[in-house]
């Protein structure tokens, strides 16, 4: 059974409770449209915690006026049922107008890892993931939050936001799930037609060819640089595909320092990102 609450107050309430009983409490915060990359952060969740709150809410605020925001899908009854499914006790579906009411003045401002990348093709992007993450947070009050290392810079901007806001809290980054193909689960791969979906997965072979060769001593921006033009060719509208510092996603300077490479590349009207550690 798994227990739905849209107020603060519910949730609070409950949370009190496992508290209450001594209960380590994990996050997993999503947008829900859920699929097996999400279960998989619920099951590693349940793995380190007594109890699991599943957030699911379509936050606004990382969204700009042109984006998908409106066609996102959203699947609640079908949510609850998966993770009722895998045993997950709680689900927090607040409203916008509970999340951001009238009147709702503040944001955050991130820079560090949310530099870059991401920020130059959605630059209201991680001001409203922070806002959100950090609003779920003190809700929620957890001592675990799980993240998909899908999306590896905001992994970095949610754990540089708890180390620098002094969140007693750990976050913790799970491993990409994946098609048998390659490509990374995504609510968006919804979108994607049939030839598109076909043609998907390449966002991936590219990334591991592109890391075989930083491996082999190529030059890593060189590499990227190639792989972004194969991308092009193969009919994409790559946005980026850069090797960077994986603890920090500054440009790599030296031989030795850990690399991950990311990519972010639209094909129709679907925008599909990933990155893999070299
Ligand atoms: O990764 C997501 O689904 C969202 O960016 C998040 C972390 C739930 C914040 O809205």
């Amino acid at each position: 059974m798994t227990r739905v609450v849209t107020t603060v107050e519910d949730l609070r309430a409950v949370v009190a409770e496992w508290r209450g009983a001594g209960e380590l409490v994990a996050v997993v915060p999503t947008m829900g449209a859920l699929h097996a990359g999400h279960l998989h952060l619920v099951q590693a969740a349940k793995e380190r915690a007594d109890r699991v709150v599943v957030t699911i809410f379509v936050n606004p605020a990382q969204f700009a006026p042109h984006e998908d925001f409106d066609r996102y899908p959203r699947t609640l009854e079908t949510d609850v049922a998966a993770l009722r499914d895998i045993g997950a006790e709680l689900a927090y579906a607040p409203t916008a107008a509970d999340m951001y009411p009238s009147g709702h003045a503040t944001s955050l401002a991130v820079t560090g890892p949310a530099e870059g990348l991401e920020t130059d093709f959605r630059p209201h992007f991680f001001g409203g993931v922070a806002t959100v993450v950090a609003k779920l947070f003190l809700r929620v009050l957890p001592d675990l939050a799980f993240f998909g290392e899908k999306d590896y810079q905001q992994l970095l901007v949610v754990k540089r936001m708890v180390a620098d806001l002094d969140m007693p809290m750990e976050v913790v980054g799970v491993p990409t799930v994946r098609e048998e193909d390659g490509l990374a689960l995504s609510s968006r791969n919804a979108y994607l037609s049939e030839e598109e979906r076909m043609l998907a997965p390449l966002i991936y072979a590219e990334l591991q060819a592109a890391a075989e060769r930083i491996v082999a001593g190529d030059n890593p921006e060189e590499v990227a640089a190639a792989s972004a033009a194969a991308l092009t060719r193969a009919g994409f509208a790559v946005d980026y595909v850069a090797a960077r510092n994986a603890e920090t996603l500054a440009p790599v300077r030296k031989a030795g320092e850990p690399v991950r490479l990311l990519a972010a590349a639209r094909i129709g009207n679907t925008r599909l990102i990933d990155n893999i550690g070299v």
